[in-house]
């Protein structure tokens, strides 16, 4: 008999059977599935680095910042650590604090919205810009599935640019304009990770960061500049790793507020805090003719969204931030130095395993960040995924997921946050013998066929 249901997924909103939708749920349950397995999949941050203890310092030091700094009665810190609050946020200033420090960046405080990670973030600006079944919005490709999904549930075409090795290529955002308007489409923004981007890897040029705002500017686009991995440049072999040649963001490069800033604490002080941030300081005028900022049209979408950003996660981050005078560049010496050292170890190891001349496999050498994107010899979709955890013991993340189109890709995606160098070892190890028997067994289908 068949079985009885209440609701079918086809009457649902059509992104929640959409891949980019499925595609965390999926890769965490392949992770699940392998708990054995060495993964180079996970961009998540070093778990030896959490400190449980470290919260409740960094409570009590933000606790003492509202008393004495901000001069607030018991009563009031009570309310402010306690109860609902405010939309955009309870550290607001230390986030201005710590972008003037960190980004030679100067903001108004009231032109950021906290949020819950930047996930929300996205999402708020996102609903905010789509106004119209005209809008689409452009994206670096390949690009965060986080980005994809959250354009999905809003009914908001993502229309890909060409990243290349450079980061964006400058020709193509600007084709791509073209061609949205030519078939009667908005473009109302193009989002991009100059830093470290995630799957790719690649950063964005000083020059071409330039040319991207004039670019901007010509076109009359905003810019949605993601920054998650900043902070992790790799420092050259041997030397102790610094910001210096770091380029600034495109949020301290637009003198003509056409960059809206997507920040996150997740990889800089704690993900399960899920606190991020907004900083959308463009000049919003109404009906009325009032001016007001973007940052507050956000903080009316946040409201119906998820209210506030919980104050205690908030106070955990800002006592962290308070910590360290505001500077993350300071707060994440260790972590930076631990990233960078992978980085090097693995991009090292691939080099020792698939020798140039010898191998068909390539990847590129990120400055910095999580990721290293390995192009190999055979198309690699989700079964080759299984094939690898459950016969080499090797999680990764295909690159497939982080295409709109779903065409099938060579090239995997390797993040070294989670792991040590004797675990990037073993799953390279692992990766040169999959590789090896892949390339075997395609062979020998294809004498066959
Ligand atoms: C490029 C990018 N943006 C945003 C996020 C999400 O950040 P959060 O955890 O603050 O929501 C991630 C997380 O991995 C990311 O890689």
């Amino acid at each position: 008999m068949a079985e009885t249901v209440d609701l079918r997924v086809a009457d649902l909103h059509p992104a929640v059977d959409d891949p980019a939708l499925n595609s965390m749920n999926f890769l965490n349950e392949v992770a699940q599935h392998y708990p054995d397995a060495v993964s180079l999949a996970a961009g998540r941050p070093y778990e030896e680095f959490f400190d449980v203890g470290a919260l409740h310092r960094h409570l009590e030091r933000f606790r003492r910042h509202l008393a004495d700094d901000l001069g607030q009665s018991p009563a009031q810190v009570h309310r402010t650590l306690l109860q609902y609050g405010r939309t955009k946020g309870i550290v607001h200033h230390l986030v201005a604090r710590n972008l003037a420090v960190d980004e030679q960046l100067t903001v108004d405080p009231e032109a950021i919205v906290v949020t819950v990670g930047c996930q929300e973030a996205m999402f708020l600006v996102l609903r905010a810009l789509r106004a119209d079944p005209r809008d689409v919005l452009l994206a670096v490709a390949p690009t965060y599935v986080g980005l994809t999904g959250a354009a999905r549930l809003l009914d908001l075409p993502v229309r890909p640019v060409r990243g290349g090795p450079a980061g964006i290529d400058l020709s193509d955002l600007r084709e791509q304009v073209r061609l949205a308007r030519a078939a009667g489409l908005r473009p109302r923004a193009c989002y991009v990770m100059p830093d470290f981007a995630n799957p790719s890897g690649t950063s964005i040029g000083l020059a071409d960061r330039r040319r991207l705002l004039d670019l901007a500017a010509e076109e009359d686009l905003l810019l949605l500049e993601d920054n998650p991995y900043g902070l992790f440049p790799a420092a050259e072999p041997g030397r102790p790793p610094t910001q210096s040649g770091r380029p600034p963001t495109l949020k301290a490069l637009d003198t003509a507020r056409r960059v809206v800033y997507l920040g996150s604490f997740a990889k800089t002080v704690l993900p399960g805090a899920r606190v991020g941030y907004v900083v959308a300081d463009q000049r919003v005028a109404g009906a009325d003719g009032t001016v007001g900022l973007l940052a507050d049209q956000l903080a009316k979408i946040k409201s119906m969204v998820t209210v506030n950003t919980s104050p205690i996660a908030q106070a955990v981050v800002g006592g962290a931030l308070l910590e360290h005078g505001c500077s993350l560049v300071a707060a994440t010496v260790r972590e930076r130095a631990a990233y960078g050292r992978n980085l090097r170890h693995l991009v090292d190891g691939l080099a020792r395993r698939f020798p140039a001349g010898t191998s068909p496999v390539r990847w590129n050498v990120p400055a910095g960040g999580f990721f290293v994107v390995v192009t190999v010899p055979f198309g690699v979709d989700d079964a080759l995924l299984h094939r690898s955890a459950r016969g080499y013991g090797l999680l990764w993340t295909p690159m497939a997921h982080f295409y709109d189109d779903g065409a099938p890709v060579d090239a995997l995606r390797l993040s070294v946050s989670a792991v040590t160098p004797e675990q990037i070892d073993l799953g390279l190890d692992r990766l040169a013998a999959l590789v090896a028997d892949e390339t075997a067994r395609r062979a020998a289908n294809a004498e066959v066929g």
